[in-house]
């Protein structure tokens, strides 16, 4: 996601109740197993998802966003 010009968040796609990859559902994040809930932020917000979803490392470069540090 970019929540501002120029400054670009990613987060695991995978859920942390069981391991299961999260989708996309509007503005938040959604898990197709047992119905956990995260915000754009990775906070679990509902569902039996025990923790946030963590971040991941990315960069930006020539208009592409890379695993890892620049
Ligand atoms: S694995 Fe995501 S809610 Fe259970």
């Amino acid at each position: 996601m970019q929540p501002e010009a120029g400054t670009v968040v990613a987060l695991s796609a995978i859920c942390t109740h069981q391991g299961c990859t999260v989708v996309a559902d509007g503005d938040e994040l959604s898990c197709p197993c047992h119905g956990s809930v995260f915000d754009l932020t990775g906070k679990n917000v509902s569902g039996p998802a025990p923790e946030p979803l963590p971040p991941v490392e990315v960069h930006v470069a020539d208009g592409a966003v890379l695993p890892g540090k620049a």
